[in-house]
């Protein structure tokens, strides 16, 4: 258990209102908690502190080599008042494995679980209550030496920000046109691919500038090796209803585990629909959009909840789907996922955990 110190603010900023628009990680609370790592004393100092920004030596690690890792997930405030986080073990267990990949200190389980309990308490009045919205909690780790070897860094600082958000695309619920990636690639097997670290989203900001200018708002990535399997989009992970059955890329090393994916999964298993987890080709996808099978396609991921596709682009190829209009399973997992989230819905599998 972390003996917890905590420094309010002496100088409160203004709880946006909650008729405007929240637009994605633009606006952050009064707080953050902070702690921090060396060799010697392991993980130590844990403290909230008020929300303030950093200062560390220019040759920090963090700045040369990217010795970083984040995680994202929400707090919600339920219909009946309370707080919830939706299923934050998942991303822990995620956190350290990222930790592992990247040569970072992993942190204990219940200590990042405090961590983000006490920061989210001592903030709470930010989580905002309208529909479609959440308190975005972003813990991330940095690498502090200075020194320009490369080298796993003996110093790091852990950190968590919050961050009132609503939908994350500007098209919020409504249906996203995707572009099929076939010159870059964001990630191959025994890479980072798997791993939430910053090296994996500046990976892909060429290929989403591209096709930014075509006018599509995401990147289908394919494999790194043969550019032909089917991976992730970078900010989710992608489903397609083909014939009745829910496909998804199975977890090949280079994708990232995410948690709306696996909840999505659980879902299909819990309510009895075909779902396959599996190596699937791009040629695949096109042939069944092809034979009027491509039922459905949405994407998955904390930040973009459920988000269904109305259009994916490869080459030279363009498939509408659903006729532009949101799915009906796209829809029943949004009103689920969002539903147990918020506390409207029985959470049968235990997926929410109290903030008290
Ligand atoms: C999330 O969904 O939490 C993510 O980390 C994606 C990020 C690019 C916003």
């Amino acid at each position: 258990m972390l003996d917890i110190r905590i420094e309010k603010t002496t100088n409160p900023k203004p709880i946006p209102d909650e008729s405007d628009p929240l637009v994605f990680g633009t606006i952050f609370t009064d707080h953050m908690f902070v702690m921090d790592y060396d060799t010697e004393k392991g993980w130590y100092d844990p403290r909230v502190i008020p929300y303030q920004p950093l200062s560390l030596d220019p040759s920090a690690m963090v700045f040369h080599y990217g010795q970083e890792m984040f995680e994202g997930l929400k707090a919600y405030k339920a219909v009946d008042g309370r707080t919830l986080l939706f299923r934050p073990n998942k991303n822990i267990e995620r956190a350290n494995n990222t930790n592992r990949r990247i040569c970072i200190p992993t942190i204990p389980e219940e200590d990042f679980l405090q961590a983000i309990q006490t920061i989210v308490k001592v903030d709470e009045a930010w989580i905002p209550h309208k529909e479609g919205t959440s308190l975005y909690i972003r813990p991330f780790i940095i690498a502090t030496d200075p020194y320009l070897g490369v080298r796993p860094s003996n110093t790091y600082k852990f950190i968590i920000i919050l961050s009132p958000v609503g939908a994350y695309y500007p098209e919020g619920l409504d249906p996203v046109k995707i572009w099929i990636e076939d010159e870059y690639v964001r990630a191959v097997r025994g890479g980072l691919g798997e791993a939430k670290t910053g090296a994996n989203y500046v990976a892909s900001m060429k290929a989403q500038d591209k096709a930014h200018e075509g006018g599509y708002s995401q990147v289908l990535w394919l494999d790194g090796v043969e550019r032909k399997y089917i991976e992730e989009v970078g900010a989710m992970n992608i489903f397609f209803k083909i014939d009745g059955t829910i496909v998804t890329p199975k977890l090949s090393g280079s994708i990232l585990p995410g948690v709306t994916r696996d909840s999505v999964i659980c879902l299909c298993k819990h309510w009895g629909i075909p779902v396959e987890e599996k190596k699937i080709s791009i040629d695949e996808i096109y042939e069944a959009y092809q034979k009027g099978k491509l039922e459905e396609v949405f994407g998955t991921g904390t930040a973009a909840v459920i988000s269904p596709v109305k259009e994916l682009k490869w080459d030279e190829h363009i498939m509408e789907i659903s006729g532009g209009k949101i799915g009906e399973l796209s829809q029943k997992f949004y009103d689920t996922v969002t539903g147990i989230q918020l506390g409207k819905i029985k959470d049968e599998l235990g997926w929410t955990v109290e903030v008290k």
